[in-house]
């Protein structure tokens, strides 16, 4: 099945078209630049900018891929998690070109999304993964700027939500620490960088939660115990302010390279720390076949290694998706996840009744 898959879950413009699970082709209009000044995303560019550049990129996806409209089976759309007004950008486009081109439309979970983005296979049908069908039982994990969520499978489509983070997600915690750092928007991969030329012993941060019984993470104290220790850097006051209250603006021009560097690794060693410290217990009681990772944290090489590891040491398999554009937003895993929808006859029947879901979660 042919199908013109659209993401516009957040700031990036994303078009894709797959052959069953081969990518044809993906198309990215990223418009970071614009938002960084401001440190965030701001949702009503967001949405100007995928209403400029929804057409063009689905005309350079449709000629990437060599194909024209009556190639096309289906077309797929992202309805949510994510910013309301984004995600409409793109849900008006697909319904409008279902109606216009005559296609049956596929509403995606954008983490579900993240989830099958293991099973995409490039032109060839070779795996970007190295995986490519799930084996059950497995543990799921979504990482992202708005997502820590650990699921338990037994099967296609069936998702048992076993763990999530209780504060900040786990990009977000990139992000915020980032923003501190004086390092942008978004700052994962800057932190990353940052963290290679820093000790990641020199500072004891916090590894929050990490002696509850349950499945489950919390960022929020982690990227304030980072700001404490950047108010004693800097030899800011530190007084009893609310939380809520402490800006978490940029102090990089009151830091040497050497403490941001050690701040970076020693943050980012605290994050993975806490997240394979339940990682590693949730595996060893549900003994999964197999555990799957998706979403923009994992295009992190020091996590990908220390995952690794950590896995081989407890003889389970880990897929997560090669190519770093596949790990952080994009159509193709929104076509991917589509065949899934579509083998399980979960087409929109009613236009009309698809609206943007900002908040939705996994529980089909
Ligand atoms: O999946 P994604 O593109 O968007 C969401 O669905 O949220 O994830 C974006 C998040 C951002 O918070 C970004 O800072 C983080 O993924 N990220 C990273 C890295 N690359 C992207 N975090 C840590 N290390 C990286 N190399
Ligand atoms: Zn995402």
């Amino acid at each position: 099945m042919i199908i013109l898959a659209i993401d516009t879950s957040c700031d990036d413009t994303s078009v894709a078209i797959s052959d069953d699970r081969k990518i044809l082709s993906n198309i990215f209009w990223s418009k970071i630049k614009t938002h960084s000044k401001w440190g965030g995303v701001v949702p009503s560019e967001a949405r100007r900018q995928h209403m400029e550049y929804l057409d063009p990129a689905i005309t350079e996806a449709m000629s990437d891929a060599g194909l024209k409209w009556s190639d096309i089976d289906s077309i797929a759309v992202t309805y949510g998690p994510g910013l309301a007004i984004a995600l409409e950008a793109g849900i008006n486009k697909a319904k409008e070109l279902s109606v216009s081109m005559n296609k049956r439309l596929i509403a995606v979970n954008h983490m579900i999304g993240h989830i099958y983005s293991t099973l995409a296979l490039d032109s060839n049908g070779t795996s970007y993964s190295g995986l490519y069908d799930f084996d059950f039982p497995l543990l799921a994990l979504t990482i992202s700027g708005g997502h820590t969520d650990l699921y338990l499978m037994n099967k296609h489509f069936n998702f048992e939500h076993i763990g999530e983070t209780l504060d900040d997600a786990m990009g977000e915690a990139f992000d915020k620490v980032g923003r501190m750092l004086g390092m942008g928007f978004p700052a994962g991969a800057k932190i990353e960088a940052a963290a290679k030329l820093g000790d990641p012993d020199f500072y004891d941060f916090p590894r929050p939660l990490s002696q509850s019984s349950d499945y489950n993470w919390s960022y929020s104290g982690l990227k304030t115990a980072v700001l404490y220790q950047l108010r004693k850097e800097t030899g800011e006051h530190v007084n009893n302010t609310e939380l809520s209250k402490i800006k978490m603006h940029d102090r990089s021009e009151l830091l040497s390279e050497e403490v941001i560097h050690n701040i970076a690794a020693s943050f980012q060693e605290a994050a993975f720390d806490s997240l394979l410290i339940k990682i590693e217990k949730a595996v060893k009681f549900y003994q999964p076949k197999m555990l799957v990772i998706g979403g923009g944290v994992i295009a992190n090489f020091s996590l990908r290694d220390v995952l690794r590891k950590k896995m081989n040491a407890i003889n389970t398999n880990i897929f997560f998706p090669e190519p770093l554009w596949l790990c952080t937003d994009n159509a193709a895993m929104i076509a991917v996840a589509a065949n899934y929808y579509a083998d399980n006859n979960l087409f929109v029947e009613d236009l009309s009744k698809l609206d943007r879901v900002p908040n939705l979660r996994i529980d089909l």
